[in-house]
């Protein structure tokens, strides 16, 4: 299941002669203080649509101010340019109030593509005159417009057997207009733009397929098909290479469905060894949760569709590596089961023999994600991992902690800071949380080296349970990070920003980062 693809191109031209369906440019909200007197208002034109304004004979903020513009984040109004430009129509997006600096916050400007090219759906072939600055943040800004522009452009293909009349399609061609269009950081941009965007854009392709196309045999297949095309080392174990290999964790959460579990390993091999460090990236993939014997309640149990986003950021991810070819070694360890209710899952009471060799005591089969990430981990580690950061849709806690916009991170505290300052870099941003030892103490089990959850079944810092559990798997000279995405791997409500409904893709963006800041700096 594919979507429709978006292209992405650089232009210098006067955006006025632009021969496109539609020209963006962005709008300022101005404080009343600074509007007062002037007939537009409040609003202010960004730069970048200065050649536009003065084809309407300076008219433009005016008539945009009748139309009811006001310049907020995320505001999108048409207007049609009846000869003045070349291309037929003016869409102005909301920028907030004019900044301090050079220009718009990255983020801001990322929303703002985002949502002007999801408005802009049914013109084919659109450009975007943004405000970028000239200065060292140019780059910044470009690569947040590109990726915006593509993700907003996202459409998942759907199941629709029969045409939708009068549905508009995703914008097809996108120009962005930049001072010099030859110039070899803004190309390298829009390059690493396409591989990271479009990496986004796959896994929301796999987080919104139905979960009745996507068992864990068809996910390892689709994510193995995918990274063998990107020119990855490829590995997938089967139920019974899982059974030799001593997977309990992943076995115990498969056993239960008819369609068994797997584990997919992605290899990227860095020309010359690279720096000589080497990352491992750990997903969850259960393709479907529904808790198993401690089943969930029915409302809104279809979204578990979505709980092996973080196996499809982490495949996803790996496809954004293998084309942007970073000096560090990277593998991703996407472990895939689903969580089913049968005569033979798993069962509260059960003692399981985890990968690492330890026991753990099953008090609730719906903490699966635990069970599956702690045998990946323990894989990754004894493969020799410098860096470990592992991703996953893993409590109800994390949405209830920080809402359904910021990842919570657990790990080696370094480590942590580095996952909130990939987040802030990309626009997917988390919050580093504690591993409290009283937690760790209220998993002791009586029979087994740890429970799964809080004997106790106290919820008391549901979120922090996940962590400290998985931190029993991480061999102690590894750097770690936990990155809870329950909230931020799926969006419920309505389209926003760069935001469609459905899979996010986060965290591909800073999973990338992370790898690349490894690259660079170890
Ligand atoms: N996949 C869920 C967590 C989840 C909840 C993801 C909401 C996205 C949105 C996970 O497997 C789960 O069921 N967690 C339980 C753990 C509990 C049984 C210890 C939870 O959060 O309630
Ligand atoms: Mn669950
Ligand atoms: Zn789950």
């Amino acid at each position: 299941m594919t979507s429709p693809r978006t292209t992405l191109s650089l232009v210098d031209t006067d955006p006025a002669e632009l021969a496109v369906d539609a020209i963006v440019i962005g709008v300022h909200s101005q404080t009343a203080e600074q509007g007062s007197g002037s007939p537009a208002g409040t609003l202010l034109l960004a730069s970048g649509a200065e050649s536009i304004a003065a084809a309407f004979d300076g008219k433009l903020t005016e008539t945009l101010a009748l139309l009811g513009a006001t310049g907020g984040p995320g505001e999108v109004i048409k207007l049609a340019t009846l000869g003045t430009i070349t291309a037929p129509v003016v869409t102005a997006v909301g920028l907030g109030p004019e900044p301090s600096g050079a220009a718009p916050a990255p983020e801001t400007l990322r929303r703002a593509a985002g949502a002007a090219v999801r408005a802009l759906a049914g013109a084919p072939r659109v450009a975007l005159a943004l405000p970028l600055p000239d200065d060292a943040d140019a780059p910044a800004a470009l690569r947040a417009v590109a990726e915006g522009a593509l993700l907003g452009g996202y459409r998942f293909a759907g199941y629709k057997t029969k045409p939708q009349p009068g549905r508009r399609e995703p914008v097809a061609d996108v120009l962005i207009a930049v001072p010099d269009a030859a110039d070899a950081t803004a190309q390298a941009e829009v390059v690493r733009a396409q591989a990271v965007a479009g990496a986004v854009r796959t896994s929301r392709d796999w987080v919104n397929t139905a979960p009745n196309e996507l068992r864990p045999p068809a996910f390892a297949e689709a994510v193995a098909a995918a990274a063998r095309e990107a020119g990855l080392g490829v590995e997938v174990l089967d139920e019974a290479a899982l059974k030799s290999g001593g997977y309990g964790g992943i076995l115990a959460v498969g056993q239960g469905s008819e369609a068994p579990p797997r584990l997919v390993k992605l290899t990227y091999t860095p020309a010359g060894g690279g720096n000589g460090k080497r990352v491992a990236l750990v997903g969850k993939g259960i393709t479907f949760d529904t808790g198993g014997i401690s089943i969930k309640p029915a409302q809104g149990m279809w979204e578990m569709k979505s709980d092996m986003a973080g196996a499809a950021a982490v495949g996803a991810a790996m496809l954004a590596v293998a084309a942007l070819k970073p000096s560090v070694a990277v593998t991703g360890y996407l472990p895939m089961a689903e969580n089913m209710p049968s005569g033979t899952s798993y069962r509260p009471g059960d003692v399981i023999t985890m990968y690492s060799g330890k026991k753990v005591e099953v008090l609730n089969t719906d903490a699966e994600g635990r069970m599956i990430l702690a045998d990946g981990i323990a894989r990754a580690c004894e493969d020799g991992a410098d860096y470990l950061f592992e991703t996953s849709t893993l409590t109800g806690g994390q949405v209830i902690a920080l809402g359904k916009k910021i990842a919570g991170v657990m790990g080696t505290p370094e480590l942590c800071e580095r996952v909130k300052a990939a987040g802030e870099a990309t626009g997917e941003p988390a919050w580093p949380m504690p591993l409290p030892d009283d937690v760790r103490k209220g998993m002791d089990s009586d029979v087994a080296d740890i429970s799964q959850v809080n004997a106790g079944m106290d919820r008391a810092g549901h979120m922090l349970q996940g962590g400290v559990f998985l931190r029993e798997f991480v061999t102690e000279d590894v750097a770690w990070a936990h990155i809870d995405i329950a909230g931020p791997g799926y969006h419920s409500g309505e389209a926003t920003g760069y935001w469609t409904k459905g899979g996010t893709g986060v965290p591909v963006r800073t999973l990338v980062h992370l790898v690349e800041d490894v690259a660079a700096n170890g």
